[in-house]
């Protein structure tokens, strides 16, 4: 009886450990694949919200890379100034990893940034220029805010204009399937392009309202409203509005509005 106990607990014991080391083991080793695939699902992202690749597009890793090498630069923008700061290696610049640096960003005290359930602001910000030949046909913004549940992390893309929007998608949020989560839903995605950003004083007007919204021609600041899910909406304008904003790209986008970029 004595010796079955020691036996069993000595089993059950060489069982866990061996199991652990094999879990931890994975999660080590596995740990720069899923880097990997995260650089590739956002630069994946980053190509839809411009138009350079379908929604649905089965595209292999090399070809993602390749339609972004080709069509995509990286920049790193001084949100103070509205400047580049090209002295920052963007390919190198982890936007997130800025955000937990205190020497890299600072707390949002706006009442916009509050509005939008943003905490903390980074600094500086990692835009995607899309460019053809020598010039620049949009430029592709990380935005970020709270919906309902969750933050919603995703990239709004704005015409060399520094008003038209061409694009907005998300690629993290913890939104319910079916309202909220509709943010995903292409269609709702596709009443975003031709409609204004700013309106004639300059100030971020396009927002998403309740129920449905006219063409482009005649609201050029509307969107219609995710049916069942107005929070998660008004989370969408909040923080668009946001990161449009003089706390967000505001001076960056207004040197795109006098053409001082293009
Ligand atoms: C289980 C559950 C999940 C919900 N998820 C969302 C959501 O993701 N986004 C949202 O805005 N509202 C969500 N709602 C609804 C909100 O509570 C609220 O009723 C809604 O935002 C009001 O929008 P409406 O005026 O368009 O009906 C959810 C409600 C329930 C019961």
């Amino acid at each position: 009886m004595g010796r079955d106990w020691k036996y069993i607990v000595g089993f059950a014991t060489a069982v866990c450990l061996v199991c652990s080391v094999i879990v931890a083991g994975s999660a080590v080793g596995l740990r720069e694949l899923q880097d990997t695939n995260k650089v590739l699902d956002r630069q994946k992202k980053v190509l839809i919200v411009a138009g350079l690749l379908a929604e649905d597009a089965q595209v292999s890793a090399d070809e993602v890379q390749r339609l972004f090498k080709e069509n995509v630069r990286p920049r790193v923008v001084d949100l103070a100034t509205g400047q580049y700061d090209d002295k920052t290696d963007a390919a190198a610049f982890d936007q997130q990893k800025a955000l937990k640096d205190p020497s890299a960003s600072h707390k949002a005290e706006s009442p916009e940034a509050r509005a939008a359930g943003i905490q903390r602001l980074p600094n500086k910000a990692l835009v995607f220029e899309i460019v053809a030949g020598k010039d620049i046909e949009m430029v592709i913004l990380p935005i970020e805010g709270k919906g309902l549940w969750s933050t919603l992390y995703g990239y709004l893309a704005v015409g060399r204009d520094g008003n038209t929007i061409r694009g907005i998608t998300f690629y993290q949020h913890g939104e319910t399937p079916g309202l909220g989560g509709e943010v995903d839903n292409p269609k709702w995605k596709a009443l975003w392009p031709g409609r204004k950003a700013y309106d004639a004083e300059g100030h971020a007007a396009i927002g998403v309202i309740k129920g449905q919204a006219p063409g482009a021609a005649e609201a050029p600041h509307k969107v219609d409203g995710l049916s069942g899910a107005t929070i998660t909406s008004n989370g969408v304008t909040k923080l668009v509005r946001f990161w449009l904003g003089d706390g967000g790209f505001g001076k960056f986008l207004a040197g795109f509005r006098k053409g001082e970029r293009a």
